[in-house]
């Protein structure tokens, strides 16, 4: 896939097949994000990847679900997630979130689909997954084969919209709104 054809065509999934991704697919994904830039390249992220079925169960309850599309029912719920970790060194959020970045592109490069998570209850995550105080629980990604298609559509300016069409679609500002030339106002 075309990486610029990657970019516009990745959306986050929210309802998934129950079929598993194989592990090998998972860990190639989790490769794939070593690469990611990081501060000074430091790559003090982490990665507790969770597939087995009584886990996933539990991960999904620390997870809270954008409320304009809502929490997957029990047969369309993610069948893997990713959680991505940072310790006490690291440059933490903008570090974390170059990875997660990478994390879902990596998936769709893979025919997975991603959801990235930054509502979770982490204290309970952490102690769900053992993860040592000296770590903080960045962001979760869910993961899985799509069950549900949606795509990118130009935001018609009103931004509280996130979600149109019962998600089917995701309004994104258009350049137009978004690019300054050489100067702030200056749009051509
Ligand atoms: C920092 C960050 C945190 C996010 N946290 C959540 C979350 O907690 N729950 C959720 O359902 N989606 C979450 N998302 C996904 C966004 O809702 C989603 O990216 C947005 O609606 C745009 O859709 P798109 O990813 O298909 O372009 C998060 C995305 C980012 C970048």
């Amino acid at each position: 896939m075309d990486i610029g054809d990657a970019l516009k065509t990745r959306r986050s999934v929210r309802r998934y097949q129950q079929k598993p991704v194989p592990r090998e697919i998972l860990c190639e994904v989790v490769d794939m994000c070593r690469f990611a830039p990081s501060a000074a390249n430091r790559q003090e992220w982490e990665i507790v990847l969770v597939d087995d079925p009584q886990n996933i169960r539990k991960v999904y309850e620390t997870l809270a679900w954008l409320p304009a599309v809502g929490p997957p029912p029990a047969d369309s719920r993610p069948t893997a997630y990713a959680v991505i970790i940072s310790d006490e060194k690291s440059d933490g959020v903008s570090d974390c979130a170059s990875v997660t970045t990478y994390m879902l592109l990596a998936a769709h490069s893979r025919g997975l689909g991603s959801c990235w998570f930054g509502s979770i209850s982490r204290t309970e995550l952490a102690n769900l997954l053992g993860i040592p105080d000296k770590y903080s629980v960045e962001f979760v990604v869910a993961l899985g084969y799509p069950d549900e298609k949606v795509k990118a559509v130009n935001n018609d300016g009103d931004r509280e919209v996130t979600v149109k069409e019962e998600y089917t679609q995701v309004p994104k500002r258009t350049s137009k709104d978004i690019l300054h030339l050489n100067f702030f106002g200056k749009r051509g």
